[in-house]
Protein backbone atom coordinates (compact mmCIF):
# COMPACT_ATOMS: atom_id res chain seq x y z
CA UNK A 1 0.00 0.00 0.00
CA UNK A 2 0.90 3.37 -0.10
CA UNK A 3 3.09 5.49 2.49
CA UNK A 4 1.35 8.07 4.01
CA UNK A 5 3.84 11.36 4.00
CA UNK A 6 3.41 14.47 5.44
CA UNK A 7 3.90 17.37 3.84
CA UNK A 8 4.80 20.15 6.16
CA UNK A 9 5.16 24.24 4.78
CA UNK A 10 7.18 26.77 6.63
CA UNK A 11 5.27 29.54 5.50
CA UNK A 12 2.33 30.35 6.85
CA UNK A 13 1.45 33.42 3.88
CA UNK A 14 -1.81 32.35 1.45
CA UNK A 15 0.38 33.42 -1.65
CA UNK A 16 3.20 31.03 -0.28
CA UNK A 17 5.80 30.29 -3.35
CA UNK A 18 6.89 26.66 -1.13
CA UNK A 19 2.73 25.98 -0.81
CA UNK A 20 2.65 26.36 -4.64
CA UNK A 21 5.60 24.37 -5.24
CA UNK A 22 4.46 21.37 -2.63
CA UNK A 23 1.32 21.35 -4.69
CA UNK A 24 3.28 21.10 -8.14
CA UNK A 25 5.53 18.23 -6.29
CA UNK A 26 2.61 16.14 -5.26
CA UNK A 27 0.81 15.57 -8.36
CA UNK A 28 4.10 14.78 -9.97
CA UNK A 29 4.31 12.16 -6.70
CA UNK A 30 4.22 8.02 -7.74
CA UNK A 31 1.47 6.45 -6.84
CA UNK A 32 3.85 4.55 -3.73
CA UNK A 33 3.33 7.81 -1.54
CA UNK A 34 -0.17 9.23 -0.44
CA UNK A 35 0.74 12.80 0.87
CA UNK A 36 -0.97 14.82 2.95
CA UNK A 37 0.01 18.35 3.85
CA UNK A 38 -0.62 18.92 7.61
CA UNK A 39 -0.82 22.49 8.76
CA UNK A 40 1.25 23.86 11.51
CA UNK A 41 -0.16 27.47 11.73
CA UNK A 42 -1.96 27.13 14.61
CA UNK A 43 0.81 25.49 16.96
CA UNK A 44 1.18 27.53 20.01
CA UNK A 45 5.40 28.57 20.20
CA UNK A 46 6.08 25.76 21.99
CA UNK A 47 6.80 26.30 26.01
CA UNK A 48 8.22 23.90 28.09
CA UNK A 49 5.87 24.42 31.19
CA UNK A 50 2.74 23.57 29.24
CA UNK A 51 3.91 20.01 29.16
CA UNK A 52 4.69 19.62 32.52
CA UNK A 53 3.34 16.95 34.55
CA UNK A 54 0.57 18.44 36.31
CA UNK A 55 -0.01 20.69 33.15
CA UNK A 56 -2.63 20.30 30.05
CA UNK A 57 -0.73 20.80 26.85
CA UNK A 58 -2.84 23.19 23.97
CA UNK A 59 -5.10 21.20 22.02
CA UNK A 60 -3.30 21.95 18.96
CA UNK A 61 -0.26 20.56 20.08
CA UNK A 62 -1.62 17.14 20.87
CA UNK A 63 -3.90 17.01 17.74
CA UNK A 64 -0.76 18.03 15.45
CA UNK A 65 1.32 15.03 17.55
CA UNK A 66 -1.60 12.46 17.53
CA UNK A 67 -1.81 13.25 13.52
CA UNK A 68 2.09 13.03 12.88
CA UNK A 69 1.95 9.55 14.07
CA UNK A 70 -0.21 8.54 11.45
CA UNK A 71 2.20 8.91 8.96
CA UNK A 72 5.69 7.22 7.90
CA UNK A 73 7.83 9.79 6.25
CA UNK A 74 7.80 13.75 6.05
CA UNK A 75 8.39 16.03 3.09
CA UNK A 76 9.99 19.42 4.09
CA UNK A 77 8.83 23.06 1.81
CA UNK A 78 11.09 26.13 3.82
CA UNK A 79 11.32 29.14 2.97
CA UNK A 80 14.23 31.09 3.72
CA UNK A 81 14.17 33.78 6.92
CA UNK A 82 17.33 35.49 7.32
CA UNK A 83 19.34 32.53 6.10
CA UNK A 84 17.79 29.96 8.65
CA UNK A 85 14.14 28.20 8.51
CA UNK A 86 11.18 29.90 9.26
CA UNK A 87 10.02 30.07 13.08
CA UNK A 88 6.99 28.38 12.36
CA UNK A 89 8.54 25.66 10.76
CA UNK A 90 10.84 25.00 13.59
CA UNK A 91 7.58 25.27 16.13
CA UNK A 92 6.31 22.24 14.51
CA UNK A 93 9.94 20.64 15.13
CA UNK A 94 10.14 21.64 18.60
CA UNK A 95 6.62 20.45 19.34
CA UNK A 96 6.61 17.20 17.69
CA UNK A 97 10.02 16.71 19.50
CA UNK A 98 8.14 16.44 23.46
CA UNK A 99 7.33 15.07 25.56
CA UNK A 100 10.89 13.54 25.59
CA UNK A 101 10.94 10.18 24.43
CA UNK A 102 7.34 10.22 22.41
CA UNK A 103 9.07 12.33 19.60
CA UNK A 104 6.86 12.16 16.52
CA UNK A 105 9.76 12.12 14.33
CA UNK A 106 11.66 9.51 14.80
CA UNK A 107 12.85 7.09 12.44
CA UNK A 108 10.94 9.07 9.45
CA UNK A 109 12.23 9.58 5.95
CA UNK A 110 12.85 12.72 5.29
CA UNK A 111 13.31 15.13 2.55
CA UNK A 112 13.66 18.99 1.93
CA UNK A 113 12.71 20.92 -0.45
CA UNK A 114 13.82 24.79 -0.28
CA UNK A 115 12.36 27.60 -2.46
CA UNK A 116 12.73 31.15 -2.28
CA UNK A 117 12.52 34.24 -4.78
CA UNK A 118 16.36 34.79 -4.34
CA UNK A 119 19.19 33.43 -6.04
CA UNK A 120 20.69 31.40 -3.36
CA UNK A 121 17.45 29.17 -3.34
CA UNK A 122 17.03 29.13 0.30
CA UNK A 123 20.50 26.94 0.87
CA UNK A 124 20.49 28.17 4.56
CA UNK A 125 17.49 27.02 4.85
CA UNK A 126 17.81 23.69 3.41
CA UNK A 127 20.83 23.20 6.18
CA UNK A 128 19.35 24.75 8.89
CA UNK A 129 16.65 22.05 9.10
CA UNK A 130 18.98 19.39 7.80
CA UNK A 131 20.25 20.38 10.73
CA UNK A 132 17.54 19.74 13.08
CA UNK A 133 16.63 16.32 11.61
CA UNK A 134 19.93 15.46 12.20
CA UNK A 135 19.00 15.39 15.89
CA UNK A 136 15.24 14.24 15.64
CA UNK A 137 16.59 10.97 13.66
CA UNK A 138 15.08 11.64 10.55
CA UNK A 139 17.16 9.72 7.81
CA UNK A 140 17.14 13.06 4.86
CA UNK A 141 17.66 12.37 1.39
CA UNK A 142 20.90 13.49 -0.15
CA UNK A 143 20.70 13.35 -3.26
CA UNK A 144 19.31 15.41 -5.72
CA UNK A 145 19.19 18.48 -3.25
CA UNK A 146 16.32 21.04 -4.03
CA UNK A 147 17.39 24.48 -3.73
CA UNK A 148 14.47 26.21 -5.65
CA UNK A 149 15.87 29.69 -6.58
CA UNK A 150 14.02 32.85 -8.57
CA UNK A 151 10.70 30.23 -7.87
CA UNK A 152 8.50 33.31 -8.81
CA UNK A 153 9.25 32.93 -12.24
CA UNK A 154 9.31 29.26 -12.48
CA UNK A 155 5.29 29.36 -11.87
CA UNK A 156 2.97 30.73 -14.48
CA UNK A 157 -0.64 33.36 -13.47
CA UNK A 158 -2.05 29.95 -12.81
CA UNK A 159 0.46 29.51 -9.91
CA UNK A 160 1.39 25.62 -11.70
CA UNK A 161 5.49 25.55 -13.30
CA UNK A 162 5.92 26.87 -16.48
CA UNK A 163 8.27 25.24 -17.28
CA UNK A 164 9.67 21.60 -18.20
CA UNK A 165 13.20 21.15 -16.96
CA UNK A 166 11.74 22.25 -13.20
CA UNK A 167 9.16 19.77 -13.99
CA UNK A 168 11.47 17.24 -14.69
CA UNK A 169 13.89 17.92 -11.56
CA UNK A 170 11.03 17.69 -9.52
CA UNK A 171 9.95 14.69 -10.73
CA UNK A 172 13.36 12.84 -10.49
CA UNK A 173 13.35 14.61 -6.66
CA UNK A 174 9.96 12.99 -5.93
CA UNK A 175 10.61 9.26 -7.19
CA UNK A 176 13.91 9.49 -5.87
CA UNK A 177 12.36 10.38 -2.50
CA UNK A 178 10.03 7.62 -2.94
CA UNK A 179 12.61 5.33 -3.51
CA UNK A 180 14.39 6.46 -0.38
CA UNK A 181 11.57 6.33 2.15
CA UNK A 182 11.02 2.13 0.89
CA UNK A 183 14.69 1.58 2.31
CA UNK A 184 15.11 3.80 5.25
CA UNK A 185 11.63 3.40 6.38
CA UNK A 186 11.02 2.07 10.01
CA UNK A 187 10.38 -1.59 9.83
CA UNK A 188 7.50 -2.26 10.92
C1 LIG B 1 12.86 36.77 3.71
N1 LIG B 1 13.27 36.39 2.43
C2 LIG B 1 14.52 35.82 2.27
N2 LIG B 1 14.88 35.21 1.08
C3 LIG B 1 16.08 34.57 0.96
O1 LIG B 1 16.37 34.01 -0.08
N3 LIG B 1 16.96 34.56 2.01
C4 LIG B 1 16.70 35.14 3.21
O2 LIG B 1 17.52 35.06 4.11
C5 LIG B 1 15.45 35.80 3.36
N4 LIG B 1 15.10 36.40 4.55
C6 LIG B 1 13.79 36.76 4.78
C7 LIG B 1 13.39 37.13 6.07
C8 LIG B 1 12.05 37.41 6.31
C9 LIG B 1 11.64 37.74 7.72
C10 LIG B 1 11.11 37.39 5.25
C11 LIG B 1 9.65 37.70 5.51
C12 LIG B 1 11.51 37.09 3.99
C13 LIG B 1 12.34 36.48 1.30
C14 LIG B 1 11.58 35.17 1.14
O3 LIG B 1 12.37 34.27 0.38
C15 LIG B 1 10.26 35.43 0.40
O4 LIG B 1 9.43 36.26 1.19
C16 LIG B 1 9.54 34.13 0.04
O5 LIG B 1 8.50 34.41 -0.87
C17 LIG B 1 9.00 33.41 1.28
O6 LIG B 1 8.49 32.14 0.95
P1 LIG B 1 6.92 31.91 0.66
O7 LIG B 1 6.13 32.59 1.72
O8 LIG B 1 6.67 32.54 -0.70
O9 LIG B 1 6.74 30.44 0.61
Amino acid sequence: SAKKIAVIIGSLRKDSLNRKFAHAVMELAPASLALDIVEIGELPIYNEDLDAKDATPPQAWTQFRDRLKEYEGVLFFTPEYNRSTTAALKNALDVGSRPYGSSVWSGKPAGIVSVSPGATGGFGANHHLRQSLVFLDMPTLLQPEAYIGGAAKLLGDDGKLNNDSTKEFLKKFIDTYAAWVETNGKKK
